[in-house]
This record gives C-alpha cells, structure tokens and sequence, in this order.
C-alpha cells in the first residue's frame, strides 16, 4: 500500500443522499471509505451499523476501512467483513484479548488495525506492532466528527514510526480527527500515511477539490 492517502469519513455524509456522497468519493482523489461505527458504549455517540455498511458495500468502489468504536469487537468483525470491509481497526482500549482479534480479523482475509486513543501511549504496542497492518492514531477523544486537533499527535506520529522501524513492521500510521487543510501537510511530513478526514471535506463547497489539495 502506498503512503499519503486520503479517507474520508462517512460520518459527515448526508445520510439522505449517501449514495450519491459515496459516488461523489469513487470519483474523486480519495483512496479509501473511512467508516466510523460508534455503539454509544465505549464511545457517547451512536453512529450507524450494517443497513449502512451494506449501502457502502453496495455503491463503493474503493478500499473501505472501518473503524470500530465498540465495546466487544469480536463480536462483529467477521460481519463487517462479510459486508466488504477491507481493514477493520479496533480499539486497544476496548479489546481485552487484541491478538485474538487482529488474528481473527486476518484469518477471515481483511486486514487488522489498532486504533490508540489520545492519551494511550505508543509503547502499549510494542508486542503487537510486528502483527498489525496499520495503527491509527487518534487525534481527538473518537465519537463526534468537527473536533478540534490533539497537537500531542506529532509526537505519537513519531514515536510510532521508531516502533515500526525497530520491529521490521510493514503497518501504516493512520491519524483520525481533525484533520484539514492547514495540518494535513504537517502531518504526512510527520509520518502519517494514511489521513481520516471528515468535516474537513464535507463541509468544504468543493470536496472532490479538497481532497485534492490534502494530498498535495
Ligand atoms: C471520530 C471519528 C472520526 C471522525 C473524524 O470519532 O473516528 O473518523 O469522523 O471527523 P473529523 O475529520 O470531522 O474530525
Ligand atoms: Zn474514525
């Protein structure tokens, strides 16, 4: 997988014209579909789950990513799979048995990150960073798209890549959460691969431009 990515987040879709958003995305620059699945459990907010995930399977013609902010993932991860999730991300903070469910995410054919929530430290990683296909950071506390970036990112950003390095790991950095314009260059510079961004794009007047410019 090459760095540099764009997903945008589905939250900030128009759920009453979702297909045609998602249309909007296969024809843009983005490179995956973020999909943000909260369970007003492990997170206060209540996001969607499968009808929705099937209208993603349905229309969309990339990568889809998903990322679960929900209590007892194992649960449901071979569904989402089922329903075309390419990478499923899961929660360290929410996940008493991570390797089991990195494995079983693997075993059924996705790929499997690990999400860190903002004050979860890097170093939590150290005995799965050789296992995971991608880590994604969180640069906001997850539930509510439009927060306001967590500067303490750069150095998480930083502080994943000597994990990565010192481990031979193939996993990418993701960051998600406030991510726009004026820090998506700071952050690629910084290490990320992969940018989550939501109201960054959906409420801009030209999303496919503004996808556009986060790349560059
Ligand atoms: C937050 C979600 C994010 C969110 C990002 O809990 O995980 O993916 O949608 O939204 P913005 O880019 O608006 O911060
Ligand atoms: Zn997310």
């Amino acid at each position: 997988m090459k760095n540099k990515l764009i997903a945008p987040s589905l939250l900030s879709a128009d759920f009453g014209n979702l297909q045609r958003d998602i249309e909007m995305l296969n024809n843009s620059q983005a490179d995956w579909f973020h999909v943000d699945v909260m369970d007003g459990r492990f997170v206060p907010n209540i996001s969607f789950g499968f009808p929705v995930m099937k209208t993603v399977q349905q229309y969309a013609k990339k990568f889809v990513d998903v990322h679960l902010m929900i209590v007892e993932p194992e649960k449901y991860v071979e569904e989402f799979i089922d329903y075309g999730a390419d990478l499923i991300s899961v929660h360290y903070e929410a996940c008493t048995h991570l390797h089991r469910v990195i494995h079983q995410i693997q075993d059924k054919g996705a790929k499997a990150g690990v999400v860190l929530n903002p004050t979860t430290p890097v170093l939590m990683l150290e005995d799965i960073i050789a296992e995971v296909d991608l880590v994604l950071l969180m640069s906001v506390n997850p539930g509510f798209g439009g927060q306001k970036f967590i500067q303490n990112t750069y150095k998480k950003i930083r502080e994943t890549k000597d994990l990565i390095l010192s481990n031979n790991s193939t996993a990418l950095i993701q960051v998600d959460g406030g991510v726009n314009l004026d820090n998506a260059s700071k952050l690629f510079e910084a290490g990320a691969d992969v940018l989550v961004a939501g109201n960054a794009v959906f409420s801009s007047e030209n999303p496919e431009h503004t996808i556009e410019l986060m790349k560059i």
